[in-house]
């Protein structure tokens, strides 16, 4: 079998798209400006979503934008090699995606007025969504079967690592101004109210038809139609989307179709060990 991921600090990144020298520039040399917007998440958390909603708020409500540029070249992921490249040559305001723990990310941010929005998801729809992804997406092992997949995600030896620790790194930044975080279930349960809220946090203010264009060009239908959104530009030699697809299903709750009662309870046991003493509730909860 050939070797697909390389460790980086303890972290596994896959050598297709990533490289040690990018993440050490992306850590050591980025330069971060005031303005920068960063969409952070651990992987499939809503990354896509919430990098059309910011889209969609930096042109207040206007879609051209969304239907012209493919979506990792208005929010690069700016770990990857090319998003790098990307993001440093981007207009301001920037957005920038990241799938980074914490302690990876830029040095440069902790000194700027840069803002983060980290969105959170239940890991067992994580999973679930991460097991599909990673039989399409090329760059990432062939991920057999859920029940073995299921303990190396519980264990973190997975790409971007531990869904716990990447958590409670990023919500460690909990009440710093510049920090925002919301759940992929909120934005599901109230998109309307989650933008208002995202607006209020980036000193952004729509007017009720700006809002409401947002709202509508966001939802996973608008999202899955739009091809600039829809994954359907990448080449199949790193993402083939003839069995599953990056929009796949768009639901909370989907991992009550795939894991068994045994399953779900040793990942129940595995997280309340993880996430004791975090004063923190989330809407799974
Ligand atoms: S990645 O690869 O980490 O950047 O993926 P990410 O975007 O974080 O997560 C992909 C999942 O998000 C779902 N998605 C949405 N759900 C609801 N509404 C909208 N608009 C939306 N956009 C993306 C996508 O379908 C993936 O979840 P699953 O459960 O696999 O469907």
């Amino acid at each position: 079998v050939t070797q697909k991921y390389f460790r980086y600090k303890g972290i596994n990144f896959p050598m297709m798209l990533y490289s040690e020298q990018g993440l050490q520039e992306v850590e050591n040399e980025f330069q971060v400006r005031d303005d920068d917007i960063f969409n952070v998440t651990y992987q499939k958390s809503g990354t896509v979503w919430m990098l059309e909603i910011l889209s969609l708020i930096r042109s207040n409500g206007d879609p051209s934008w969304c239907r012209t540029v493919p979506n990792w070249d208005r929010g690069p992921w700016y770990e990857t090699n090319l998003g790098l490249q990307r993001a440093r040559g981007n207009e301001s305001p920037r957005i920038i995606s990241s799938h980074l723990p914490v302690q990876l990310f830029a040095k440069s941010f902790f000194q700027s007025k840069a803002k983060v929005l980290y969105t959170v998801r239940n890991p067992k729809d994580v999973l679930v969504s991460l097991h599909h992804f990673a039989q399409i997406f090329r760059p990432y092992k062939e991920p057999g079967q859920l029940d073995e997949f299921l303990e190396e995600f519980l264990k973190g030896d997975v790409p971007f690592g531990s869904w716990f620790d990447h958590v409670k790194g990023w919500l460690s930044l909990r009440g710093h101004e510049n920090f925002f975080w919301i759940s992929y279930e909120e934005l599901q349960q109230d998109l309307r109210g989650s933008v208002e809220r995202i607006c209020r946090f980036l000193g952004r203010e729509l007017d009720t038809q700006a809002l409401d264009a947002v709202v509508e060009n966001t939802s996973f239908q608008a999202m899955k139609q739009n091809k600039m959104s829809n994954f359907s530009l990448s080449p199949r030699f790193i993402l083939d989307q003839r069995k599953s697809s990056f929009l796949r299903k768009g639901i909370s709750g989907d991992w009550k179709n795939h894991l068994t009662t045994a399953q779900s309870e040793a990942f129940d046991r595995i997280y309340q060990e993880q996430m004791r003493g975090l004063d923190l509730t989330f809407p799974w909860d």
